[in-house]
C-alpha cells in the first residue's frame, strides 16, 4: 500500500518583478515538490521527488523572456531509487526500493561481475556505488594486425590463439594469447617490416620484370655499388635454394 500525494508548487521570488513573472505555471507532478527561483533574467525551476519516489526526466527546467519552459516536466516513480537491473545475474531486492536499502549482486555462471557486488540507495535517489554489470567470460573474435593474422577458432573463456606475420614481417608483442574473463590476455601485437639487406636489394634486379640481359647488367652494377663480393652472393643463394627445397619436401 502507498499514498498518492498531489504535487505542489513552492515559488520563491528572489528579485523584483520582471518579464519572467509571466511564465506559465509548470505542470504539477505527482509525489513531488517544485521550487522556482529567479536567476539572471530567467526562472529556474527544480522538482524534488518525495521520499520513496525517484525522479525520471530532467530535474531542473528554465523559463526566460520567451515565456516557455525549456523542457517537459519529469515524473516521480515509486521506489526511492530506480529499480535495480542486472542482466545475466541476480540481486536480493523485492518490492519498491526504500532509502538506505543495500542490495547485493551475483552474476550467472559464465559471467563476471564488473563493479561493486553491493550498492546502497542514497537519500539523493542514486545508487552508490553505481550498479554493476555482468560481462561474459567469453571473448569476441580478436583483431588482426596489419600484415598479420591469428590461428585459433575458439574464442571462449580459457581458449588460446596464436599470432603470425606475413613473410618479411616480424611479430612485435605477445604471440600467444588467452581469453581471460572476457578479454584477450595482451594487446594486439604488430608486424614490423624486416629491413632489406644489401643483397636483397641487389637481387631485386631479377624481380623487376626486365629481360635477362638488362637484369644481369643491373645486377652487376648494383653488386659493384653494394661492395658485396660474388662469393657472399653465391653462399646466400645456395642457402635460399636449400630453404625452398626443404619447403617443397614438407
Ligand atoms: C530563452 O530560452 C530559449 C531556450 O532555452 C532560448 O532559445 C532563447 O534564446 C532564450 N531567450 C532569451 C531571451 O534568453
Ligand atoms: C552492503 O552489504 C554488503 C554485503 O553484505 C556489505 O559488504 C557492505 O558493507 C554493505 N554496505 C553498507 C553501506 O552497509
Ligand atoms: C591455453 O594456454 C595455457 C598456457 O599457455 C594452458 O594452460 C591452457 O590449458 C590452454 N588452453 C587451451 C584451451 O588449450
Amino acid at each position: 500500500m502507498f499514498f498518492q500525494f498531489v504535487g505542489f508548487l513552492v515559488l520563491v521570488r528572489l528579485t523584483s518583478a520582471s518579464d519572467v513573472e509571466n511564465c506559465p505555471d509548470p505542470a504539477s507532478v505527482d509525489n513531488s515538490i517544485f521550487v522556482a527561483k529567479q536567476e539572471e533574467g530567467q526562472l529556474l525551476g527544480t522538482y524534488f521527488c518525495l521520499q520513496g519516489y525517484h525522479l525520471v526526466g530532467k530535474r531542473t527546467i528554465h523559463c526566460n523572456a520567451s515565456m516557455v519552459w525549456d523542457a517537459p516536466s519529469p515524473t516521480c516513480h515509486l521506489g526511492h531509487c530506480p529499480d535495480p537491473a542486472l542482466f545475466n545475474g541476480e540481486f536480493n531486492s523485492l518490492g519498491p526500493v526504500q532509502m538506505s536499502d543495500n542490495i547485493t549482486f551475483q552474476c550467472d555462471d559464465g559471467y563476471i561481475l564488473m563493479g561493486s557486488s553491493w550498492s546502497q540507495c542514497l537519500e539523493d535517489h542514486t545508487w552508490e556505488p553505481p550498479l554493476p554489470i555482468c560481462k561474459s567470460r567469453d571473448c569476441g573474435p580478436p583483431g588482426n594486425p596489419a600484415h598479420g593474422y591469428f590461428e585459433g577458432n575458439d574464442f571462449n573463456a580459457g581458449s588460446n590463439i596464436t599470432y603470425y606475420c606475413e613473410e618479411r614481417y616480424c611479430l612485435v608483442g605477445t604471440q600467444h594469447q588467452q581469453c581471460v574473463d572476457g578479454e584477450w590476455s595482451s594487446t594486439l601485437p604488430f608486424c614490423q617490416q624486416v629491413p632489406q639487406t644489401e643483397l636483397e636489394k641487389v637481387l631485386l634486379a631479377f624481380q623487376e620484370g626486365k629481360d635477362l640481359c638488362q637484369a644481369t647488367k643491373d645486377f652487376l652494377k648494383r653488386l659493384k655499388e653494394s661492395g658485396l663480393i660474388m662469393e657472399e652472393v653465391k653462399y646466400v643463394l645456395e642457402m635460399k635454394k636449400a630453404e625452398l627445397e626443404a619447403k617443397r619436401l614438407l
